[in-house]
This record gives structure tokens, sequence and C-alpha cells, in this order.
């Protein structure tokens, strides 16, 4: 569909710029600006709404989404290995430790092939575009090319995105063949693609931003760690990393640290506001916060901790706290790429660690935890606003000041998991319903920025 850039768009729909409530969208006029950030949202009962509605019409400005259809904010995933891509739905059988070393560093040290990456990434980017995801977190691979080459492939296809050049320098745990040089080589490395990134011609309104990445503390030497803390102070960068992800993990810093995962990396200066920590399923209230303090957010990624982490995130606590936390697919740890899956998990792995899962166990014996449990307008909350809120962008809300970055649900769609029973069902019980059940082919639009993006060749 046509941008909407300079237009007045017609639409019902929803979204959650509070955690917990959805606002029930009837009839809204948004006001779009010829750089894609809304100006105005104009609800029915405003007295402007029918004199604007008719001024639009008839200067040709109006843009009236089909009736039957709702527009959502787009989606934000907080947490994306792009390299591994190919491995989505597969590898699943291991512990983390075994995972990376068995399957995952060699799936990631093939892009070195640049032909390969091309084609991978471009096959990714547009996947995650039509599930909705508007803003994507990205690590990439120690390669410079290849991350060039995503990024590239970002900001052809008009994706919001921050892509980072994964830095592991420590021969005790990377490969020889998949690991860094040196720490200069992973600093210049790094210091290069967001030079790239920063001085691209065609990233004129940032769309595309770089986010220091160190992989996390096990594949890095701690002089790597104090230089990427210091890159990303200089250049005033994201973080992104993995914290206390799994048992082992957990475990690997305290024994070489000291410390908890989170405490070390703010020792090294990583943990900033916009820091995207991935998991943080073993953090404690000292570490939550810290994060608080620092600005910094989770990216809970529950599918993915079903694999890997042996423990669910403790969501709700950390909701309660405020610290900012939204949801990532972790593809490939995830088995699945879209953040209606995420969704789900989320409001699943809650519920399971409200009621505990030994069958064996009376019900009031069954969990040590009560009050974990969120509901669909927390995780559709996560999903858009809560990650917009966690990186600072103004994303994931129809608000004046943030970008038109959206979705349009269509529940007729032929092939889309969605059905509607209008008689049955009203204001956001039909919101229930799409986090629930809708699919790809029921997102029939999606604007980034208000333009509508475009599909990377492949
Ligand atoms: N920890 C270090 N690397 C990774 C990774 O690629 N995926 C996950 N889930 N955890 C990690
Ligand atoms: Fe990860």
């Amino acid at each position: 569909m046509i941008s909407v850039r300079g237009k007045l768009v017609r639409a019902s729909g929803f979204h959650a710029p509070v955690c917990g409530e959805v606002e029930c969208l009837n009839d809204v006029l948004i006001a779009v600006g010829a750089d894609g950030v809304i100006a105005e949202v104009i609800r029915p009962d405003d007295e402007t709404h029918a004199a604007r509605l008719a001024a639009a019409r008839a200067d040709g400005t109006l843009l009236e989404l089909p009736a039957g259809t709702f527009l959502l904010p787009g989606f934000v995933d907080l947490h994306i290995h792009a390299p591994q891509y190919p491995q989505l739905g597969n590898a699943l059988d291991v512990p983390l430790e075994v995972w990376l070393q068995k399957y995952t560093f060699p799936i990631e040290a093939r892009y070195a092939d640049t032909a390969f990456a091309r084609h991978a990434y471009s096959l990714l980017v547009g996947d995650l575009v039509a599930c909705g995801t508007t803003t994507a977190v990205y690590y990439g691979t120690i390669h410079d090319e290849a991350n060039r080459q995503l990024a590239d492939i970002c900001i052809e296809a008009g994706q919001r995105a921050l892509i980072g050049k994964v830095a592991m320098d420590d021969p005790e745990s990377c490969p020889d063949y998949y690991r860094d040089e040196s720490v200069e080589a992973a600093v210049a490395g790094t210091a290069c693609l967001i030079e790239h990134i920063r001085s691209h011609p065609d990233n004129g309104e940032n769309r595309v931003l770089p986010v220091v990445t160190p992989r996390f503390i096990p594949s890095c030497t701690d002089d790597l760690l104090t230089e990427l803390g210091a890159l990303a102070q200089a250049h005033d960068c994201h973080v992104q990393t993995h914290c206390s992800e799994s048992d082992w993990e957990h475990g690997y810093v305290l024994a070489r640290h000291g410390v908890s995962d989170t405490e070390s990396l703010d020792r090294f200066g990583l943990l900033r506001k916009g820091s995207v920590l991935g998991h943080a399923n073993f953090i404690s209230a000292a570490d939550m916060e810290r994060i608080k303090v620092r600005e910094a957010a989770v990216a809970h990624c529950p599918l993915s901790n079903a694999y890997f982490a042996g423990a669910v995130f403790p969501l709700k606590a950390a909701l309660e706290k405020g610290l900012h936390v939204g949801l990532g697919t972790d593809i490939s740890g995830g088995p699945a790429g879209t953040m209606f899956e995420s969704a789900r998990a989320a409001i699943m792995a809650s519920r399971m660690l409200e009621s505990g899962t030994d069958p064996d166990l009376a019900p009031e014996e069954r969990s040590t935890r009560s009050d974990t449990r969120i509901d669909f307008r927390t995780a559709f909350h996560l999903a858009t606003a809560g990650g917009g809120a966690a990186l600072g962008l103004p994303v994931g809300r129809f608000e004046p000041g943030c970008h038109f970055d959206a979705v349009l649900i269509d529940p007729a769609a032929p092939l889309g998991g969605l059905r509607l029973w209008p008689e049955l069902h009203a204001g956001d019980e039909i919101l229930q319903k799409i986090v629930y059940t809708a699919s790809r082919p029921n997102i029939t639009n999606v604007w980034i920025g208000g333009t509508a993006p475009s599909a990377p060749a492949t």
C-alpha cells in the first residue's frame, strides 16, 4: 500500500502505551507528517473530527483503511541473531554451551561467504517485515562485510533496526574458526560498522542504528569488554549482550568475576541507558535495581528460555520494579520468528511459573511463586510500546511524536489464522483474538516511518 506521509489515516485498531492497558481506537484520524511522524491523533469525540475528515476528503489527503481491519503498532523485536535464521527450528536438543559450539558457531562462521550472507539476510529481513516486525534489534556475526550487508539490506528494505557486530575474542571459549583475531580487530570492526551505519547516504532518517555487541561475557576477554564499554560511551551507542541466561552462564560469570553478570557488565561500562540485556533470567533484586538505575532494559525471550534457560524469567517482578522490558524472538534460540509467538509464549511461561509444573505435587505446593501471570494486554504492550521504551525510540504507540510504524490486520484474509465473530466479541476481546490466533497472512500491510517497506531482493 501507498505511503501515508502527509496523509490523514482513518482507522480502527488498538495500542497499549501503558503496560497492562489497551486503548481501543475506534474511527480515529491519525495525521502523519511528511517525515512519517504522527502529528495528531484525533478521536471521534474530538470536536474537530468531522471537519478534519471532510477537509482531508476534499483535498485528497484522506486514506481510509478498509472497514473491518485493525491497525496495530508495528512490533519491536529486541533480540534476534540474524545469522541464525537458517537454523530456525533446528538444533534445540542440547544445552546452551553445547549448542553454541556444536551448531551455532558453525552456522555463523558461514557468513564469511558474502553471497550466502546477502541471500540469508535478505530472506530474514523480508520475512520479519512481513510478520510485522517494524523495529528489529540484530546481532550480526564477526564478519565486517556481512555486517555491512545486513545494515544495507535493512536500509534498502526500510526496516527500523539496530545492528551490531558480534564481538567475541576469548580463545578459551571461542573456536579458532570463529573468533575475533584480537581485541583491536574486534574494536575496529565495531567502530567501522558504527561509521558505516551513521554515514550511510541512504540512512538519513537514522532508521538503522549501530549497537555495540559483546556476545556475552564468556566469549570476551576483560580487555575487550573494557574497550567496548569505552567505545559505547565515546560513540553514545546502544549496547546489547546476553546476561544470566542459563545456570551455566550465570555461574560462569560469578566464577570468573566474583559478581553477577549484571554487576560485571556495569563495571565494564556496558550497562547504559538503552542497553538491552538478553534473557536475564537469573537476575537478583539487586541486579534489577541496577538495571533500573542505569535505564537499561531486558529482552525477555520466553520461547528460547524454554530450551536453554532452565527457568522462567520473573517478568512480573521486573515490571513491578519498573524495569524496561520488551520481547525478543531470540532467533534461533527460540524456534519462531514472529512476535505473535513471543507474546503467546510470554503469557504461557508467566502462567506456568505461577502454577508450577509437576502434577505429582499438590496444587498449593506446585509453585513457590504467586502473582506472576500476565495477560494479552501486557504481552501486547511489551511487543510494541515496551520494546520502543526499552530502546528509547518513539515507536510502538500511536501518539504525536511517534513514528508511524504500523501493521494492518485483516481478519478476512483467507489463509490467516484469525476468525472473528462480531456478534460475540467486541472491544479488546478482538485484540485478544488477534494476539492469540493471527498469523502472517492476516498482516496485509506494514508501514515504517509512514512508508511501505520494500521486499529485499534475495
Ligand atoms: N549466548 C551467547 N550467544 C548466544 C546465542 O547466540 N543465543 C543465545 N540464546 N544465547 C547466547
Ligand atoms: Fe540470544
